[in-house]
């Protein structure tokens, strides 16, 4: 199992990354400083304190490279500076100090799938000549049919749409195609191109020099495609990169990525101190996603299985254990995830029948979901993850219990999947609305204008952050609370154990057993016992009430319980053995 992580005073901690809370900034909607309604890195900087008394351990920054924002930043114009908008480099250095200066670790996005389109290579290899060595960092490849009208092959976008797009020559003649798999603003670039090797593992270099903590790889499952780039004729898995039963697809998940990330590890391991790599890579079954996190690879890879399992007790705790053996069987930490920047937030996705394939967006004419519904199973999904043992990832707001924004204009979005899925796709907007400070003040505190990127809806003063400080039962609370005791008993080190529960409900023990000693430096001075240590957690996905184990008392739950002391549906308890 999981090496027991040790912690010390004095920062240098062995292995914190096993059992971190990592809690991520999409840096467009988090907080903005200059008024412009979208954030920079100022106004992150002015919000640390907020991540301190959360208690999450480290920060992950979606990207604040130079880019055009054909999608939100994923398209990087330049890896080693900071886009105006965000602010300058050395707002992203008195970010990482002032991060570390809390106690904080900084993990930065890193997307080497793709360039964007304004970078300086793919300019330049637009203006070279088919077969030149500037064409050959990225994937252009003549047409097919008489004239070479026709796309290369048969891949599509996943934002919709061919995976291909045409140049015009020069003189103005169409001419070659190159690859996208995402939008045409976002060039795949070629891996097999040793130039390419090497620009990324300088790149990781000038963000270890800069301090950061690790790297989120983005597409880490995409950047080799099979050298044949041979058609595929099953979209809807060209898209997703999920595949249990078909086929690998020829462009996700090739063997051929293991050798980067090994290469990659080696770099990293050189360094002072412990960073990390985390895999954004949508693979299935858990063993495949389990080769990305072998020893000498990365260190954490995304739980998407989790983030997509049904609200059914069944269905989490199958994928509760497959994620639990898998990540062992390699000996990396399993990593837990409910939201992000890509997917319908929690509040929202789990009001909807239970078993719905996840929607890519919700607009105003569509079924609107029952918000306290959704709050309620969120509330208890995320109590039920925190006490699991390994690795959290948080989104931002979240902690607050905002749902999905459902009823955004369709003249706003911006995800470049509503325009390449001719309007049929609404997008990932709807979580990416810039975040609820304080109720009364212009866009809720998220700058100090009313300006919004995206317009926020007018029930987010309830879920502002002043509204549910010190409000015993509010979700930024419960958050609170469980991050605290989940740091003080040790649970992102300790061990699941299954108990016997009525049908529908899971329930488990989870203690931190060796963790526990190592970690008793760090500040929890009561519970000192193994048995008080050890957190009963009992989740009840049944219709009806359920009293919790016979001896136990509660220390956290994620709603009321019932009069008499039960645990009702939808509600995570966190109990333990009464002494
Ligand atoms: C995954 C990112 O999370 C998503 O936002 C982005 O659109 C794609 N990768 C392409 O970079
Ligand atoms: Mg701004």
């Amino acid at each position: 199992m999981n090496t027991p992580t040790t912690r010390t005073r004095d920062g240098a901690d062995t292995e914190w990354w096993r059992e971190a809370v990592i809690y991520q900034i999409y840096p467009r909607s988090f907080a903005d400083s200059d008024g412009d309604g979208i954030g920079d890195l100022p106004g992150i900087i002015a919000r640390l304190d907020h991540l301190v008394a959360l208690g999450v351990d480290a920060l992950w920054l979606s990207p604040f490279y130079p880019s055009p924002q054909a999608d939100a930043g994923y398209d990087v114009a330049d890896y080693r500076d900071v886009e105006p908008i965000f602010g300058r480099l050395a707002d992203a250095d008195r970010l990482i100090t002032e991060a570390h200066d809390r106690g904080l670790r900084v993990v930065v996005d890193l997307v080497p799938n793709h360039t964007s389109s304004a970078h300086a290579w793919f300019v330049e290899a637009l203006a070279a000549a088919p077969g030149s060595p500037a064409r050959d960092r990225y994937v252009f490849r003549d047409g097919r049919g008489p004239d070479g009208a026709e796309p290369p092959n048969s891949w599509r976008s996943v934002f919709g749409g061919p995976a291909w797009t045409r140049t015009d020559n020069p003189d103005g003649t169409p001419g070659q195609w190159y690859l996208h798999l995402f939008d045409a603003g976002q060039p795949d670039l070629n891996w097999d191109n040793p130039q390419v090797r090497d620009e990324f593992v300088d790149i990781l270099r000038f963000w270890l020099d800069r301090g950061v903590d690790g790297f989120r790889v983005d597409v880490a499952h995409g950047l080799v495609k099979q050298a044949d780039l041979a058609d595929w004729h099953y979209p809807e898995e060209t898209t997703s990169g999920d595949h249990v039963e078909q086929p690998r697809p020829p462009m996700w998940d090739q063997d051929g990525v293991h050798e980067i990330y090994r290469q990659w590890r080696a770099v990293l391991d050189a360094y002072p101190g412990e960073q990390i790599l985390v895999a954004e890579a949508w693979v299935q079954p858990a063993e495949r996603l389990a080769a990305y996190v072998r020893p000498d690879e990365m260190h954490q890879a995304f739980n998407f299985e989790y983030l997509e399992a049904a609200w059914s007790a069944e269905a989490q705790r199958t994928v509760i254990e497959r994620s639990l053996a898998a990540a062992s069987a390699v000996g990396a930490p399993t990593t837990w995830v409910l939201s992000n920047h890509d997917v319908l937030r929690h509040a929202t996705r789990l009001a909807l029948p239970v078993g719905t394939p996840r929607p890519n967006g919700i607009g105003t004419d569509d079924p609107q979901p029952d918000t306290a519904l959704g709050l309620r199973r969120a509330r208890a999904a995320t109590l039920l993850m925190l006490a699991l043992p390994g690795s959290a990832y948080l989104y931002q707001g979240e902690e607050l219990g905002l749902p999905e924004h459902t009823t955004l204009p369709d003249e706003v979005r911006q995800d470049p999947t509503w325009r390449r899925t001719g309007h049929t796709q609404r997008g990932r907007d709807g979580c990416r609305v810039p975040i609820p400070w304080e109720a009364d003040s212009p866009s809720y505190g998220f700058g100090p204008t009313d300006a919004s990127w995206l317009p926020q809806p007018p029930v987010w003063a309830e879920y502002a952050l002043d509204r549910q400080v010190d409000v015993p039962g509010s979700t930024y609370e419960m958050y609170r609370t469980a991050l605290r005791l989940r740091h003080e008993l040790g649970l992102g080190g300790g061990e699941l154990r299954w108990m016997e529960s009525p049908d529908d409900v899971l329930a488990f023990r989870i203690g931190s057993g060796a963790g526990a000693e190592a970690d008793s430096g760090a500040g929890s001075d009561s519970d000192s016992d193994s048995g008080a240590r050890e957190v009963i957690v009992v989740t009840n996905l049944s219709a009806g009430p359920v009293a919790l184990p016979p001896g136990t008392e509660l220390v956290h739950a994620s709603g009321p319980l019932t009069a008499t002391g039960q645990v009702p549906t939808d509600v995570t308890a966190w109990a333990r053995q009464r002494r």
